[in-house]
């Protein structure tokens, strides 16, 4: 798994955040389009609804047992439909109940309806990408697209069931920008988290794009939010029938979840983490003067190709000076074993970077120092690290280096535009802004300034 690879990718939504707009006000037309194409098909069965309201002259029409039965079929029709909800940022997501039908094969979902007004007009077909970073087209452009058909309750129109669950299902694809580790969790963990949590195992995951090496990764995570074994859907030549099912994972924002919109928070995710990993620390080492025990420890997150430090060893000699226990390593990528390294520590320090992520796994209160390379990144360092942070309570320090601290000082003179104009290096696209902040940076850290942040993070544990 690559560790190197950065949130870069994501960055280039950044740069580029006109086309963002621009893709997201295409993303509301096609909303409002499918709204207005559909409205008397989302309202479930208008006429029905209608003449039911106003009661009275019907009523004295029918029976109340014909009533009983309009009213259970109106009911029927409206768990059969499916919704798919194209309006959130971030991610589209299709939700149906009743008599769901998936062949994986052809990419396409059938739900069965009463409606034969709707099937007639055969216009009730969706179409969705199963990934959560629907403004992105690099990421979405790989992802299998699934079709959500409805189709009359009857046999003959429904392909025949070869597998039946009692189980709901959810359907995310791993393809896009998983397999970095940020994206990983921002992309899919956590929201997969939020749409699964609640079914407490007992929930069926059909997974896009599969990668054997991603399940494998994180099969702790899988195994702990479903007891079923995950179907690869991709060349699933047999048709899998639910009762309810999920198309879609929804991201509120990166590498985090917003409390508002769920009723898990960050602090829950956390936890379910720690039970996953069988990681026992919950809370970080309190420091109280006089008593000696345990002294705080400092994990040192190193990179090998490009945003390393190269005085590891003159960092960590100091942060012993000032009484931390030092453990200096790169991410690793097999997480039960690192989770572990990392939920030993108190406070975590890296160079910006997909490493960064294992904050997911430090104890509560703990502390991340976030070491910002040149090249403009201030925004890059808090959407993706700072605030997510914040939200998972972890205390958060950054330290931004200045040129003397930077490799690039010994490639290009002081006035050069690296140094002088970053934003007008990444106006010139993504591309060019990574060979050379990313791809060719080091960082050679001030000792003696950065002590200052170090102490920082000491008082905090003293707090
Ligand atoms: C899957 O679909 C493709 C065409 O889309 C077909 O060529 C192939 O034979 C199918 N595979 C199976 C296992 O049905
Ligand atoms: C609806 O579309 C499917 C596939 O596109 C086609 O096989 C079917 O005949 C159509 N039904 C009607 C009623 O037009
Ligand atoms: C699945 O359930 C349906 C309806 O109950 C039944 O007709 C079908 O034979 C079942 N299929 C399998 C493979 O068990
Ligand atoms: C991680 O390493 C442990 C052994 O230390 C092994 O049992 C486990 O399967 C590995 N996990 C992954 C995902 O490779
Ligand atoms: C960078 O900061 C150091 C102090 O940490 C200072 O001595 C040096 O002049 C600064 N370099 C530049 C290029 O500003």
């Amino acid at each position: 798994m690559s560790y190197d690879a950065v949130l870069s990718r994501s960055f280039s939504r950044h740069d580029q955040k006109k086309l963002g707009w621009a893709a997201f006000f295409g993303v509301m037309v096609t909303a409002l389009f499918f709204c207005v194409m559909f409205k008397p098909f989302l309202s479930p069965l208008p006429v029905l609804n209608l003449s039911l309201s106003a009661g009275v002259n019907l009523k004295s029409v029918l029976s109340t047992e014909e009533v009983a039965i309009t009213q259970s079929l109106a009911t029927k029709i409206k768990e059969a439909r499916p919704i798919c909800d194209y309006s959130q940022r971030g991610s589209d997501v299709c939700e149906m109940d009743g008599d769901v039908r998936i062949h994986g094969n052809s990419s396409t979902i059938f739900v069965a309806s009463f409606d034969s007004d709707i099937v007639a007009r055969n216009t009730t077909s969706w179409h969705i990408r199963p990934y959560a970073r629907k403004e992105d087209q690099t990421a979405l452009k790989h992802i299998r697209k699934f079709t959500v058909r409805t189709t009359m309750l009857s046999e003959e129109d429904l392909p025949r069931c070869t597998h039946n669950h009692s189980v709901p299902a959810i359907v995310f694809s791993v393809g896009g920008y998983a397999g970095n580790h940020f994206h990983d969790f921002s992309d899919v963990l956590i929201p997969l988290y939020l749409a699964s949590r609640e079914f407490n195992g007992d929930v069926q995951f059909l997974i896009a794009n599969h990668d054997s090496s991603w399940t494998h990764k994180h099969k702790e995570i899988l195994e702990k939010l479903s007891r079923h074994e995950i179907i690869n859907i991709d060349k699933e030549d047999g048709v899998h029938c639910f009762p309810r099912m999920v198309v879609g994972l929804k991201r509120h924002k990166e590498l985090s979840i917003d409390p508002s919109r769920s009723k898990y928070s960050m602090k829950d995710f956390r936890q379910f983490l720690r039970s996953s990993y069988s990681l026992n620390r919950e809370t970080a080492t309190k420091i109280r003067d006089g008593e000696g025990k345990g002294r705080p420890r400092l994990l040192i997150i190193t990179r090998k190709r490009s945003r390393c430090f190269s005085n590891e060893d003159e960092i960590a000699n100091m942060a012993r000076s000032l009484g931390f226990e030092v453990v200096a390593t790169e991410a690793k990528a097999n997480l039960s074993q690192f989770s572990r390294i990392v939920n030993s520590c108190d406070v975590m320090m890296g160079v910006h970077g997909a490493g960064l992520t294992n904050i997911v796994f430090l104890p509560e209160n703990g502390i991340l120092i976030q070491v910002v390379p040149l090249g403009g990144m201030e925004w890059l360092a808090k959407t993706y690290f700072g605030e997510p942070a914040r939200d998972t309570n972890i205390r958060y320090l950054e330290y931004k280096i200045n040129e003397s601290e930077s490799s690039l000082i010994q490639e290009f003179p002081l006035h050069h535009e690296v140094f002088r104009d970053p934003y007008g290096i990444q106006r010139k696209g993504w591309g060019e802004f990574k060979s050379i902040y990313l791809d060719r940076q080091n960082v050679k850290l001030d000792v003696g300034r950065f002590q200052q942040t170090l102490l920082k993070a000491l008082q905090l544990l003293r707090d």
